[in-house]
């Protein structure tokens, strides 16, 4: 696959993919788009990865939002377009990757940067990170999912507040918030990410993909969370990582998925 905007390294099962337009602060264009939602196609079907890290090049930005060049001059159909496919092939094929995805906040994530940590299933920050969403600053509001997961995570008032304000949070506000589970120093941020991962491989790769979408379907429209539950809990039981993780369990031993 072509990618010049994105790196990707695979290592003990984890995929790291870092957005790497560092001079424009890994600001979202067409291209790094466009390599996000398919390299995200190829990972979420690649037997050799279990978990994949988010982040961004350089010390100072995770993703400064979408690229502002770009969409100044667009025209009202333009917009929902660009909002349209921009939700349907990355922000929401990334939140519904069957493997977890770890956003590691390095820095900035701002509009569009802030949407593509909300879309991923957990987020860490490091001390320097700044967030936020200020398309209201810009006349627009956020359009690739922000303002339905930002309240989904942090609750509707703070949401509205930061969306109506355009104001950054801080990483100490963030975790307090629930927006982020860890902040670390910027130098240990992806071994804290790599600590996660390992906890997370510790587990049923098949039970962590039902879980994500039994927590996904409680936030979809005409879906009820609570039957999709319990049928994804039925499916665990016909599925061999069961019977291993019982086993061990049974036999005192550390299940091996
Ligand atoms: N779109 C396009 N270019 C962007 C960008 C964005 N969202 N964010 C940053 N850049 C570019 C800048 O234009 C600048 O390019 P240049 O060197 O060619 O002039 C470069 O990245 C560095 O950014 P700069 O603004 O000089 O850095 P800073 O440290 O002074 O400020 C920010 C950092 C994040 C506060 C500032 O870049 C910013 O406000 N960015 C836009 C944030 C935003 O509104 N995002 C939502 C978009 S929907």
């Amino acid at each position: 696959m072509n990618r010049s905007h994105l790196l990707l390294e695979k290592q003990d099962k984890i995929a790291w993919v870092s957005i790497n337009r560092p001079k424009k602060l890994n600001a979202l264009n067409r291209e790094v788009l466009q390599e996000l939602g398919d390299l995200f196609l190829t990972l979420n079907e690649d037997q050799s990865v279990r978990v994949i890290v988010l982040t961004g090049s350089g010390e100072k930005a995770f993703v400064a939002g979408a690229d502002i060049s770009e969409f100044a001059e667009f025209s009202a159909i333009e917009g929902e377009a660009l909002s349209r496919k921009g939700q349907q092939t990355v922000f929401d094929q990334i939140a519904n990757t069957n493997k977890p995805v770890i956003a590691a906040i390095n820095g900035f994530a701002l509009g569009g940067g802030l949407e593509l940590a909300l879309s991923c299933h957990v987020r860490i920050a490091s001390t320097n990170a700044k967030m936020g969403l200020p398309e209201t600053s810009l006349g627009v509001i956020p359009g690739y999912g922000g303002t339905q997961r930002l309240p989904q995570l942090i609750g509707r008032g703070r949401a509205t507040e930061l969306i109506i304000t355009g104001r950054m949070m801080n990483a100490e506000e963030a975790l307090q918030t629930g927006l982020i589970t860890q902040v670390v120093a910027q130098e240990d941020l992806l071994a804290t990410a790599a600590t996660l991962a390992q906890k997370i491989m510790n587990n049923s790769p098949n039970a962590i993909a039902q879980a994500l979408k039994a927590i996904a379907s409680g936030y979809q429209d005409g879906v009820d969370g609570y039957r999709e539950e319990i049928q994804r809990f039925g499916a665990c039981f016909s599925h061999p990582e069961f019977k291993e993780g019982t086993q061990a369990f049974l036999g005192k031993r550390k299940a091996n998925f």
